[in-house]
């Protein structure tokens, strides 16, 4: 594997090596030195066409910790506004010497171009409604951290699973590993075909939150909904906004994630936010360490 596409074309063995050098890491970076000289040699760009604060630091600081050097790159402050094309962007980036491009991008399938493009080592920091591989390795990371394994856990997905690509990295990363897996959230927001990833449809939250061991809720994507899409935000908190009450109904402890940024008083309020149940911080603090393993992995191929 050159690039980090999508969890798709990952296998189990992939999962638990980055895994094992993101405890590693972990490591590493909770000690008075947090840097490491790995890749002293390797340059690399980030370059978003879309917003970003939680993926694109966290890539910036993965980078900087193993020595990289490191160029950053916001579409919306660049020559992409007087029309260039994005693979002249990235060969004019290229030119310049980098060996690996971090992008973000909202069209579904822009990384796998950019890979068949352009000769560099690329990842894949969200491509539209299709994959955010480093989300579910940083997704799984935390569930193991908190639960011992993956395999064999009841975990839901819930919210807009229509137009999340957090939604599919983590089907395909968990399923990999062994989990049981249901999404639940409005008819509208379910994909037609979802059965097929082998995942269960639960519409019902209460019922959902029963069964689960963790639950994974995601933002409503308001900036890829129609204005007139069914439900409205108020009808969705009220259907599917986690609350302090509904989780004292389930007399047990259930992990909540949200990979952020919230919509506080939607999907989760902000009492289930920063509650003993969340790991929502933990999961970016291990995000620096899983994208720390996923660089150090790929630039291990470069030399
Ligand atoms: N989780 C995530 O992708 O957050 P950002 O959009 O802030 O990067």
């Amino acid at each position: 594997v050159n690039h980090l596409l999508g969890i798709k074309y990952l296998k189990k063995q992939d999962l638990d090596l980055i895994f094992d050098t993101a405890a590693h890491f972990k490591e590493v970076i909770n000690r008075p030195i947090k840097k490491v000289p790995s890749l002293r040699d390797v340059t690399i760009a980030n370059i978003f066409f879309e917003n970003s604060t939680r993926t694109k630091l966290s890539f910036e600081l993965a980078q900087k910790r193993l020595s990289a050097d490191v160029i950053s790159f916001s579409a919306a402050q660049s020559s992409v506004k007087k029309g260039e094309t994005l693979i002249d962007t990235v060969n004019n980036i290229l030119s310049m010497k980098v060996d690996m491009v971090v992008m973000r991008h909202s069209h579904a399938g822009a990384a796998h171009f950019l890979a068949k493009n352009v000769n560099a080592t690329i990842i894949n920091a969200g491509d539209g409604a299709h994959e955010h591989p480093t989300q579910a390795l940083l997704d799984s990371f935390t569930i193991k951290e908190k639960l011992g394994e993956v395999a064999g856990k009841k975990i839901v997905i819930v919210g807009d699973i229509l137009h999340s690509r957090v939604a599919l990295s983590n089907i395909f990363a968990l399923k990999m590993q062994g989990a049981e897996v249901k999404v639940c959230g409005p008819k509208t927001l379910i994909p037609k075909h979802i059965e097929s990833l082998g995942v269960t449809v639960e519409p019902n939250l209460a019922k959902a939150l029963h069964w689960c061991d963790v639950a994974n809720v995601l933002r409503v994507q308001n900036e890829r909904l129609d204005v007139n899409y069914f439900p409205s935000t108020r009808e969705y908190a009220q259907q599917y906004g986690i609350t302090s009450e509904l989780l004292e109904t389930l007399n047990k402890e259930i992990v909540i994630m949200h990979p952020g940024p919230i919509n506080r008083g939607v999907e989760l309020t902000s009492e289930v936010a920063d509650s003993s149940h969340s790991v929502i911080l933990e999961q970016v603090e291990n995000g620096v360490a899983v994208r720390m393993a996923v660089i150090y992995l790929l630039a291990s191929k470069l030399k």
